[in-house]
C-alpha cells in the first residue's frame, strides 16, 4: 500500500511517499525556521501563508523524487490535529481535495502519534508494550503503548515542555532560534558539572516540570564570574536530559515493559540518545529512536501512522474535522 503524507501543523512544509509503513521513498521537508528565526518563535499567520505558497512545489517534488505519479498512490495521510488550526488547514483542505479528486481515502493523523510511528519507519524489531517519551516544543508526555492506538497517558509537563525549555533557555543563554540544536552544539566540549542546575524528579509521579529550571538558569546568567558559556549549556542540558532519562526508565521498569521509545524534536538531541542509551543498557531495555531527520516534524510519519490506521480500521470519511488540540490519550 503506497500513502501519500501531509504535515502541515507548524512550521514545516512536508510531503512523503511511504510504502507499506516501511519504506520510504520520498519525504521532502521545506522549513520555514529561517524565517520565524528573526521572530524568535512561530508566527502562525506567517506559516499558513507559507504553507499554502510551498505545498504543491512539495507535493510534486515528493511524487516525484518518488517515482510516483497520483494514479500510484492509494491512500492519503494528513495530520488533522494537534497544531496550528491555520496551518493545519492548509494540509487538511488540500488532502480532502485530493481525496475527492481521486477517489482515494484520506486519513486524518494525530501529530504525536506519527511521532512515535516514526520509529515503526525505521526499526524492524519495535513491538508492543513499551513505554514512550514524547518530547517536542509543545509536549513532554510519557505513555504506555499497549497496542496500536491502544495508549495510556502515564503523566506530562505541568508547566513547560522539554522542547521549550531549550528555547527558553536558549534564548536566555543569547544562542538564538530554535534552541533545541543551538544549546546541543553550544555544549559541545562543555563542562556538564559545571553547574549543579535543579532536577524536578516529582516522585511518585510520572509527571514532569522544567519551569524551575529555566528560572535557575536566568538567575544564574545574572552572576558574576560566569563560566563559559559552553558550560552552563552543557549543565543546563545534562539536568533536563538527567530527568527524561531517570523517569522513563522508572516507569518502564514499573510497568514491567522490555521497550522504550523516544520520538519529538528533542530525540534528535545526541546527550538524550546517549545517556537513555546507556541507562536502558543497564537497566536490561530495548532502545528505540528515529534517525535525526525524523525526530522532527515531517510527513514520512505521517504516512506510516497511516497505514497503521488503515491496517487498524481507522479510516475516516472526509467530513473529519481539523482541530488546535486533543489529547492523544488519556489517564487511566
Ligand atoms: O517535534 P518538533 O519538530 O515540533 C513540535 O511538534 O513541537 O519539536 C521541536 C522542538 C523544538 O523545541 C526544538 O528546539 C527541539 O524540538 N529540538 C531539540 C533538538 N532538535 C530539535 N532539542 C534539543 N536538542 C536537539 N538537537
Ligand atoms: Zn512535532
Amino acid at each position: 500500500m503506497i500513502v501519500f503524507g501531509i504535515e502541515t501543523s507548524c512550521d514545516e512544509t512536508s510531503a512523503a511517499v511511504v510504502v507499506d509503513g516501511r519504506t520510504l521513498l520520498s519525504n521532502v521537508v521545506a522549513s520555514q525556521m529561517e524565517e520565524h528565526a528573526r521572530y524568535g518563535g512561530v508566527v502562525p499567520e506567517l506559516a499558513s501563508r507559507r504553507h499554502v505558497e510551498q505545498l504543491i512545489p512539495v507535493f510534486r517534488q515528493a511524487l516525484a523524487e518518488a517515482n510516483c505519479t497520483w494514479t500510484d498512490i492509494d491512500a492519503i495521510a494528513v495530520t488533522n490535529r494537534p497544531g496550528l488550526l491555520g496551518a493545519l488547514l492548509v494540509g487538511t483542505s488540500a488532502a480532502k481535495a485530493l481525496g475527492m479528486a481521486l477517489k482515494k481515502p484520506v486519513v486524518p493523523v494525530h501529530h504525536i502519534e506519527a511521532h512515535l510511528y516514526a520509529n515503526w519507519l525505521t526499526h524492524e524489531t519495535v513491538d508492543y508494550p513499551s513505554v514512550a517519551l514524547v518530547v517536542s516544543g509543545g509536549h513532554t508526555d510519557l505513555f504506555h503503548l499497549r497496542g496500536h492506538g491502544d495508549y495510556v497517558l502515564l503523566g506530562r509537563t505541568r508547566d513547560d515542555a522539554a522542547g521549550e525549555a531549550f528555547d527558553k533557555c536558549a534564548r536566555l543563554m543569547g544562542l538564538g532560534y530554535p534552541g533545541g540544536p543551538a544549546v546541543q552544539k553550544a555544549a559541545e566540549g562543555g563542562n556538564p558539572k559545571a553547574m549543579t542546575f535543579p532536577r524536578a524528579l516529582l516522585p511518585g509521579t510520572h509527571e514532569f516540570s522544567f519551569s524551575g529550571l529555566k528560572t535557575s538558569v536566568r538567575y544564574a546568567l545574572q552572576g558574576e564570574n560566569l563560566p563559559p558559556i559552553a558550560d552552563i549549556a552543557a549543565s543546563f542540558q545534562e539536568a533536563v536530559v538527567d530527568v527524561l532519562s531517570k523517569k522513563t526508565i522508572a516507569a518502564a521498569n514499573e510497568l514491567g515493559v522490555e521497550r522504550v521509545l523516544l520520538a519529538g524534536g528533542v530525540s534528535a538531541n545526541t546527550r538524550l540518545r546517549q545517556i537513555m542509551q546507556e541507562r536502558c543498557d543497564k537497566a536490561g531495555l530495548a532502545l528505540f529512536y528515529p534517525p535525526v531527520a525524523l525526530c522532527t516534524d515531517n510527513a514520512a510519519m505521517i504516512a506510516c501512522a497511516g497505514y497503521w490506521y488503515l491496517q487498524n480500521g481507522r479510516a475516516a470519511t472526509l467530513d473529519f474535522e481539523t482541530r488546535a488540540s486533543e489529547p492523544l490519550a488519556g489517564v487511566q
